[in-house]
């Protein structure tokens, strides 16, 4: 008895909303399990930060049961760079590069948004060309350091941007978006998260201008929004996101009231009729319970769709769908250690545990080579 009870609740799981298909925007996917952007510094460097060599490509395609898979952060300049070895999208080779991954996802089943990404402060010349990280004022973030070839580096002090450097950058973000769809990408994520340049301008941690900019929590977003303005001009609102961490203090960035600055963004962001806001509820990697937010009214003010993430698991995702606290649940670690992550989570299969040792590191090893669940020994 117990057991088919057990059983009977097992098969209730499996048919929960979480696996099941639906929008966002104007994207069908088959279920609201995503794959979290993951950044995993394997691009081909030396020529030109480019996407879509072999072990690229069997990397997204071993994650192609999520329903949507949002690629890692993919700078839209050069000197929108971070780390070694980040894919970009602003070059032919890049966007060819990328073109064989988004078809071999598709042809899986998939979906695909590029992360546009620009990294503002969080850098050092000798990973973006020689050129001096910018940012809203020249404050420097405390205690990150950068990775270079060279080792681990300070960071140095950030150029304050002009207004023009500030149109640049919008208008690279729309490039990027329509080099997107060009790569074959289903639309684009904005990431506006932890501690990069969208969020540099956003929280007043390292936002100290005094011009259209800086100041009030509405001159603060507007580079957010602007850019916002922009991609959708170029694609479409409905294949446009944004990714938000309005509590995360990665990167050393703290904002005031958080309430009040992510209040007022989200309420714009609804007005332009976006896809969705992908939620970092929390520190991102870390505690989920703190103070200062409050995501379900975030998921009320906005009418396209709520992906949420951070500490998810199996339980956790299927009651936020179920509950209708949000429409998808996107996994980070949980989806870089386990390829097959939608089927183990409909049956209710443990999971691999992610090494942190070769998140970073070139070649196969923690990249294509975790096992799915068919190729492990089956338990007796
Ligand atoms: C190796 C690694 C790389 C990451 N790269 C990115 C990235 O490129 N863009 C981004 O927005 N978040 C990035 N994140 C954060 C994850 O998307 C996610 O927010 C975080 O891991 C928390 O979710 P989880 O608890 O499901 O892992 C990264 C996290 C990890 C562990």
């Amino acid at each position: 008895m117990q057991a088919t009870q057990a059983r009977g609740s097992d098969a209730h799981s499996a048919d929960a909303k979480l696996f099941q298909p639906t929008r966002i925007g104007c994207i069908d996917i088959a279920n609201r399990v995503v794959m979290a952007p993951l950044t995993r510094c394997r691009a081909d460097e030396p020529a030109g930060d480019v996407p879509g060599s072999d072990i690229n490509v069997e990397y997204y395609r071993q994650r192609s049961g999520a329903g949507l898979i949002i690629s890692e952060g993919t700078q839209i300049s050069p000197v929108g760079k971070g780390y070694m070895a980040t894919p970009g999208i602003y070059s032919e080779a890049q966007v060819e590069g990328w073109r064989r991954i988004t078809d071999t996802v598709h042809a899986a089943g998939s979906k695909m948004l590029a992360q546009i990404w620009h990294v503002g402060r969080i850098t050092h010349p000798a990973l973006t060309g020689g050129a001096q990280p910018i940012a809203p004022s020249a404050i420097a973030p405390r205690d990150v350091v950068a990775y270079t070839h060279q080792g681990k580096v300070d960071i140095p002090t950030p150029q304050a941007m002009s207004v023009q450097q500030i149109a640049d950058v919008v208008a690279q973000f729309r490039q990027a978006a329509a080099n997107a769809l060009r790569a074959g990408f289903d639309g684009v994520e904005i990431h506006g998260a932890n501690g990069y340049l969208i969020d540099q301008f956003l929280r007043d941690g390292a936002n100290r201008r005094d011009d259209a900019y800086g100041g009030s929590v509405a001159a603060r977003c507007r580079l957010a929004l602007e850019i916002v303005d922009a991609v959708a001009a170029e694609i479409g609102a409905a294949r446009v996101g944004i990714r938000l961490s309005p509590l995360t203090p990665f990167n050393d960035l703290a904002d005031s009231d958080p309430q009040r600055t992510f209040d007022h963004l989200v309420e714009q962001l609804d007005a332009r009729g976006i896809a969705f806001v992908h939620f970092i509820e929390g520190s991102t990697g870390g505690a989920r319970d703190l103070p200062g937010f409050d995501y379900a009214k975030a998921r009320k003010s906005f009418r396209g769709a709520y992906i949420a993430n951070n500490g998810y698991d199996r339980a956790m995702a299927i009651e936020a769908v179920e509950s209708g606290r949000a429409d998808a649940v996107a996994f980070g670690r949980a989806f870089l250690a386990n390829p097959d992550l939608v089927q183990r989570l409909r049956v209710g299969a443990p999971l691999n545990a992610p090494d942190a040792q070769t998140f970073y590191t070139p070649g196969a090893a923690g990249y294509t080579d975790y096992p799915t669940l068919d190729a492990q020994p089956a338990v007796a």
